[in-house]
């Protein structure tokens, strides 16, 4: 098709070196590679994300990262329509690193750069991965952010709800943390949930008695911190079984918050009246399997289409920015060398700023 575009997507606001191409048009786009490349040992001792090296870390592997997924793609520079890369939100100096890898690459090439909003790149992967129609409701759920947003096109969100506090992958990060886990957390809870009872421990589900799609995670982890303490109070040490229910208990209340608020979610989308229901779930949180199964289950009782991205695509990856970009060059739109890398990015800007702070940051 004449109007099929390739794009090559670049993203590095957090602690994935990501780059990927994509071929194809709006709604009907395929991946030809995608190259993550992690920083999980970096900040291992750590604890969490260190901006500084996660910022040196992309300096060092973004072009191997671009230069790989061209290979995997077999598309020559010459090929591509256009780069895109995320301009924000994120760790600034990761954000950056990817801003002038792309300007470079424009300049070089003369091929326009477009600057994508990194919560864009996942809000769109489901048209990605699934073709899914304009509008739906979508769930983004990740280590910095957490909110329910109406996607009614490729540059128009609007919110309506989100966490007033943690986003649920920092809050299974830091329940890893206090139970000993590796990082990132939500794998490694949901792998030790597998072995444990749910119904040992009863942590609470913070707002579900206020109506509203907001959300508040961070109580959470100080019921789990408190259990956990009492746990090891009585028998002087964490077991494994033990472990496995702590976790369990997190992940369950985890998941009760998420489908309760999505079941409020689709009910507000639903006053919009769309032809056709469809709700998708995107973020790093969104690779959840108990997760996934809960938010699938709601939409087959109201007979609402329930997309939800392959794994790798739900995490940060180059495809979801390659896409992103995809949809803005079908508009018309590129950016020039004055693109700015931005901390936060609000993508409903309309709507009021979120409370606290998130692992990249103040929640954007
Ligand atoms: O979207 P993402 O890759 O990066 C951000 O934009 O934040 O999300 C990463 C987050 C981490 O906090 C990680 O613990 C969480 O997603 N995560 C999961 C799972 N896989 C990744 N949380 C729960 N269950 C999972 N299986
Ligand atoms: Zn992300």
């Amino acid at each position: 098709m004449t109007d099929d575009r390739i794009i090559l997507g670049i993203e590095s606001s957090c602690d994935d070196t990501a780059a990927a191409v994509v071929r194809g048009r709006p709604g009907a786009a395929n991946v030809l590679s995608s190259v993550v490349m992690g920083q999980a040992e970096l900040h291992a001792a750590f604890g969490g994300v260190v901006p500084e090296i996660a910022a040196r870390a992309h300096v060092e592997k973004l072009d191997i990262a671009v230069e790989r997924a061209l290979t995997e793609a077999e598309v020559g520079l010459n090929a591509l329509d256009a780069i895109a890369v995320t301009a924000g939100p994120g760790l600034i100096g990761g954000v950056l690193s990817g801003v002038m890898l792309a300007k470079g690459l424009a300049a070089a090439t003369g091929l326009p750069l477009i600057g994508v909003n990194h919560l864009a790149g996942h809000a769109l992967t489901p048209r990605l991965t699934a073709g899914l129609e304009f509008p739906y409701l979508l769930l983004l759920v990740s280590g910095g952010h957490c909110q329910f947003l109406v996607v009614h096109g490729p540059t128009e969100f609007s919110r309506i709800g989100g966490t007033i506090d943690d986003a649920p992958g920092e809050a299974f990060d830091k329940a890893a943390r206090l139970l000993g886990l590796p990082q990132p957390g939500g794998p490694s809870v949901e792998a030790t949930a597998r072995a444990g009872d749910p119904g040992r421990f009863t942590l609470p589900r913070p707002l579900l008695d206020r109506p509203g799609c907001d959300m508040s995670f961070s109580g959470l982890k100080t019921a789990l911190l408190r259990a956990r303490d009492s746990v090891v109070a009585a028998q002087g040490g964490l077991h494994a079984a033990d472990q496995a229910d702590l976790a369990a208990a997190f992940q369950a209340a985890v998941t009760d918050i998420l489908t309760e608020k999505s079941r409020r979610a689709l009910d507000h989308y639903a006053a919009l009246g769309p032809a056709r229901p469809a709700f998708a779930v995107a973020g790093g949180v969104a690779a959840n399997g108990p997760i996934r199964a809960a938010l699938q289950a709601l939409c087959a009782q109201g007979g609402t289409e329930f997309v939800a991205p392959p794994l790798a695509l739900c995490t940060d990856n180059g495809a979801m920015i390659a896409y992103a970009g995809l949809e803005r060059a079908a508009l018309g739109l590129a950016d020039d060398m004055t693109l700015a890398a931005r901390p936060r990015w609000p993508l409903d800007e309309a709507s009021p700023a979120m409370l606290g702070s998130g692992r990249k940051g103040a929640k954007a």
